[in-house]
Formats: C-alpha cells, structure tokens, sequence
C-alpha cells in the first residue's frame, strides 16, 4: 500500500465554527496554511455540533483545485446529541458498518470532495465489532473514498485487535507537555514498533500550556520560556520541537486560527532539542527527575 503522506505539521479544524469567518476568510486560512507546507487538515463528523467539515468544503469550493495540492482527514464513530442528528438519544459511540459508511459519505458531501484521505474512528467503543469495521473500511477502499484508515485515542491493545484485521496508519493521540501519558503506556512505544506516526492532538495542551495556573504548569512554563529564550524562538515552537523529537515521529496537529501560530510551529522543523534539553521539560512537567 502506498503510504500515507501526511505533512509534518497538520492543521486542526475543530475551532473553525468558532472563528466565526466568512467563505473568503477561511479560503485564505487554508491558502495560507499550504503556502507553508502545512498541506494535511484535520477533522472530525461532528466537529462544530457537525458544522465544520461544511464551512471548510464550502471555501474549497471557491477554488477547488487546491484539493488536490491537501491531505483531508476525518472521523466518524461519536453520535453527539444535536439538532442536527435529531436520531440521537443520547451521546454514543457506532462503530457498525452502516454508521460508518453514512458518515463518511456525509463527510464528502460537507467537504465537497470525492474522496478522504485519512478517515479515523473517533474514539474506541466497548462495543466495537473489529470484523465489521473491516468490512467497512474494505468496502470505503475499494469504492476509492477513502484511501487510509486509522484511529484516535485507542489504546495499544484496541489498535492491535482493529490492526490485525485491517491495516491501520495511524493513532490519534494527545501528548503534550501538559499529558505525558503516551510516553509511558505503551503508545508512542507501538507507533515506532509498527512504523506508523501518532498524529498529536492538543501539542499545546489547548492553551493551557500558556495559561494554567497549577504547579506543574507553572514550572513547565518556566522551563519552556527558558528554552525558547535561549533558542530564540517562540514558546510554542519549543513544543512542538519538544513533541517532534520522540522517535515514534510524532505529526502535531495546530489548533489556532492564527497564522503566527502556524509558522511557530513550522519553526520548529528546524528545531532540534538535545536529549537533556527534552528531559528538562519532561521533568518539569513530572516534578521529579528520572529514576
Ligand atoms: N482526536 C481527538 O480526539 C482530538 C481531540 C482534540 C483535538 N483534536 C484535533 O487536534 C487539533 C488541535 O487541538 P487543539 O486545538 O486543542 O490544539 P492546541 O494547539 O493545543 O490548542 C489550540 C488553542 O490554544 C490557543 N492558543 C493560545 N495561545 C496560543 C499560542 N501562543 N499558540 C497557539 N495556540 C494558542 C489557540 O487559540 P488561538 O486560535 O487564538 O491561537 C487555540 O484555541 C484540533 O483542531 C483537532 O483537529 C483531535
């Protein structure tokens, strides 16, 4: 199979309803995140109570033929209760073939295009029947929707059972310096075993990292801020310098609607951290030294 060509940094549409922008506004977010080589998006069904993927497709739709120059991800498998899903009783999660199939051809529509290039399933379900999801996934292949497959936020044991039916590409995780967990449960430890790079939700923690008032996130912040000063870059760029130097190779996923937040972190592509640079902001973060 042809790998998945992700761009080393991708851009997060989950904001987008927030920013409240006209067609033209989030056409030139979208120029401006490729003109940076920031090319991959990413999303979700039911980003924006499932306005998002509409609000993106309809820019594209000013100038379609940079879909072709674009990696679009997307994700099915959360039932939210909305207005717009009036079937809903309650928040849950469907993995079934025929929830998957509807979703990803919502998605297309919404996003005015023939095809995904990543679809993930949002998040693991007790219930998930790994067969039928194949079955689905074969099925979405083979009529050329969607290209790659993958998840988000599954643990090493649930990738591996849906990865021995059907090849997946990749995990959506999150890891920041704010959520340490994938370092050490095994996540990150799969990804390189398996060669397929965790696609990093909130690298900045949602903000956090520059406003949380704990301990921890004022000592993290501290040792951040010394970093970037000596570095002479951005904070933000020491994040993702941080995040970028695991060997599992990690792809950030930006959430800001700022286009200086989106060269912050393609900044740090050229970023290197020492091993002891990295371990500062990992003890910062845990309190303690290593063992
Ligand atoms: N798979 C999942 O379960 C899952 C879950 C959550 C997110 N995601 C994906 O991951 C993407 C990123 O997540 P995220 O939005 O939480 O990422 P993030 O980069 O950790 O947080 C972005 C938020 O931080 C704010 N921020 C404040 N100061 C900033 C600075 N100096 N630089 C950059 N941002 C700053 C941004 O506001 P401004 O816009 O004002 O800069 C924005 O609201 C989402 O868009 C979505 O695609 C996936």
């Amino acid at each position: 199979m042809k790998p998945v060509q992700l761009s080393p940094i991708v851009a997060g549409a989950w904001r987008m309803a927030d920013w409240n922008w006209t067609k033209e506004q989030r056409l030139r977010w979208i120029e401006q995140c490729l003109e940076r080589g920031v090319t991959s998006f990413d999303h979700a069904d039911i980003y924006g109570n499932y306005s998002v993927e509409q609000l993106f497709g309809e820019a594209l739709a000013l100038r379609p033929e940079l879909r072709s120059q674009m990696q679009l991800v997307s994700k099915c498998g959360i039932k939210l209760i909305s207005d717009q899903r009036p079937e809903h009783h309650i928040k849950s999660y469907d993995h079934s073939k025929k929830h998957i199939l509807n979703s990803v051809d919502q998605s297309l529509k919404a996003l005015q295009t023939d095809h995904l290039d990543v679809l993930l399933l949002h998040r693991p379900s007790p219930l998930m029947h790994a067969d039928e999801v194949a079955e689905a996934f074969s099925l979405l292949k083979a009529e050329g929707k969607v290209l790659h497959f993958g998840v988000s936020n599954f643990t090493p044991a649930q990738f591996d059972l849906l990865n021995s039916r059907f090849e997946l590409v990749t995990n959506q995780i999150e890891l920041s310096p704010l959520h340490l967990d994938p370092l050490h449960d095994g996540t990150l430890d799969q990804a390189q075993q398996l060669k397929a790079p965790p696609m990093v939700w909130s690298p900045l923690a949602q903000g956090r990292i520059f406003t949380e008032h704990s301990e921890r996130a004022k000592r993290v912040r501290s040792t951040l801020e010394k970093l970037a000063q000596s570095l002479g870059v951005a904070v933000s760029t020491v994040v993702y310098a941080w995040i970028l130097k695991h060997p599992a190779r990690p792809i950030p996923i930006t959430g800001s609607h700022r286009i200086e937040a989106i060269d912050e972190a393609v900044k740090a592509l050229e970023v290197h951290l020492t091993d002891e640079q990295w371990f500062e902001v990992w003890q910062a973060s845990q309190g303690h030294e290593v063992p």
